[in-house]
């Protein structure tokens, strides 16, 4: 009987591990066309970004380890970049959607993301990372399921019901910001208000431009006056980066990371001082892509950098990283040898100083949580501000 038990157990385990490694990892495609609508969620008639005439936009349905491909066809007048929120694109930041990474796709112009959704289950969305697109919609939905092969600690839900939350105004992307932001206020972060580079970074260095970033984001606030740059986090690739949130702004605010899902250590009201790591939970501490930090108040992460790539590190406030509350952390394997790192797709987007290599096609549609290594280790103290940016 043991015998027949042991043997069976081989059996399911050989199928599974066949299964693991030989059957490619199915594929899902979804054809995203972004357009104005005109609609009134608050009884006011106004232009809103649907995807495919909703809004929101349609549910990306997948599991885990599926390859997804959305083809998102640009209808609006303006430039258009799709991003993932909390979907960590491993070893892809080509996929991200974000200005630092990704040449935006112009209008009347189409671009396929490819990526999979490894690893990871849970709920997500998407939505347009270029100035205030996000407020007047064009996001939506993703939810990722778990394989049948792993367990959810929970009965199989008869469905699921999505929820978006957010702000919503009567005043579109175009006519908001005015009336957010007064005049030369920018908000910073260690006194940087970051300035998206014109060529992204990592197509930058493969193609050797040099100048298009700064590799020197202070480590801590320097006292010194706030200014205007592209300074970008040089962080150690399988070291670990330590960020202190240290909110002297009056609101409560979002930080998110892409690419990671960080642990949450530590949060409290006052100043942070190193005797707050005694207190850190290194143990079971929570592991997510964006966490709040109160006013008043600290909230300490821990990041362990395995996913090779520029990741985007910002404010989720729309209007705080709107105004230069963001930065980038670029993550290099010095001994890449395309494992770590995949290729930039055959269907990437030039533009910058790399703007001649730009094929501009129009869309046929067109219409153990810690191992305290000080070498591996950078700590980031970030004060987010708001404050007067002179140029
Ligand atoms: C644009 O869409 C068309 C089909 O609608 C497709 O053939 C083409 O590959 C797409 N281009 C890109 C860059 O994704
Ligand atoms: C936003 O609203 C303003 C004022 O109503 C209008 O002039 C502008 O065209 C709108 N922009 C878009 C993209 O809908
Ligand atoms: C970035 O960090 C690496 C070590 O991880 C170092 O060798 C390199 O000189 C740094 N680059 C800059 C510009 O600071
Ligand atoms: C943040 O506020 C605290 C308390 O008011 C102050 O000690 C600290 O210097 C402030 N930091 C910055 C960068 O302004
Ligand atoms: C480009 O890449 C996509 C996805 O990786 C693939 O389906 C397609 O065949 C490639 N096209 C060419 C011309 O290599």
């Amino acid at each position: 009987m043991a015998l027949f038990r042991a043997s069976l157990f081989l059996l399911i385990y050989i199928a599974l591990l066949s299964s693991l490694c030989f059957a490619e990892d199915p594929y899902v495609s979804y054809d995203f066309k972004v357009s104005y609508i005109t609609i009134a969620p608050l009884g006011v008639p106004q232009r809103v970004i649907a995807v495919n005439g909703k809004f929101p936009g349609p549910l990306v349905d997948a599991t885990t380890n599926y390859n997804v491909a959305v083809n998102v066809h640009n209808q609006l007048d303006e430039n258009l970049l799709m991003t993932w929120s909390g979907i960590q694109m491993r070893r892809n930041s080509w996929q991200d959607g974000v200005l630092g990474t990704n040449c935006p796709i112009h209008p009347k112009r189409n671009f396929t993301y490819n990526f999979q959704v490894k690893d990871q289950i849970g709920s997500f969305y998407y939505f347009p990372s270029l100035n205030f697109q996000r407020a007047s919609g064009g996001f939506g939905p993703i939810i990722i399921n778990n394989r049948k092969v792993i367990a959810i600690p929970f009965a199989q839900p008869d469905g699921d019901i999505v929820i978006m939350i957010g702000d919503w105004y009567t005043l579109n992307h175009t006519s908001l910001p005015p009336q957010m932001i007064h005049g030369k206020l920018r908000a910073t972060l260690n006194g940087i208000s970051f300035v998206n580079p014109e060529t992204p970074i990592r197509l930058a260095d493969l193609h050797k431009v040099k100048g298009a970033y700064k590799l020197d984001f202070p480590k801590k606030p320097l006292g010194r006056t706030p200014q205007m740059d592209r300074s970008v986090i040089n962080a150690t690739y399988r070291g670990f980066v330590e960020v202190i949130l240290q909110n002297n702004d009056t609101r409560m605010q979002s930080f998110h990371v892409d690419g990671y899902a960080f642990y949450v250590v530590g949060m409290d009201f006052g100043i942070w001082t190193e005797s707050n790591r005694n207190n850190y939970n290194k143990w079971d501490a929570i592991s997510r892509s964006t966490i709040e930090v109160h006013p008043g108040g600290w909230t300490a992460v821990l990041i362990s950098l395995d996913n090779v790539g520029v990741w985007n590190m910002r404010m989720e406030n729309l209007d705080r990283w709107y105004l230069g509350q963001e930065t980038y952390m670029r993550i290099i394997n010095p001994e890449e040898n395309g494992e770590t790192e995949m290729a930039p797709p055959n269907n990437t987007l030039y533009c910058g100083a790399l703007q001649s290599l730009a094929t501009d096609v129009p869309d046929s549609s067109a219409m153990a949580l810690l191992s305290w290594n000080s070498n591996l280790f950078l700590t980031l103290v970030v004060t987010i501000l708001a404050c007067l940016v002179l140029h």
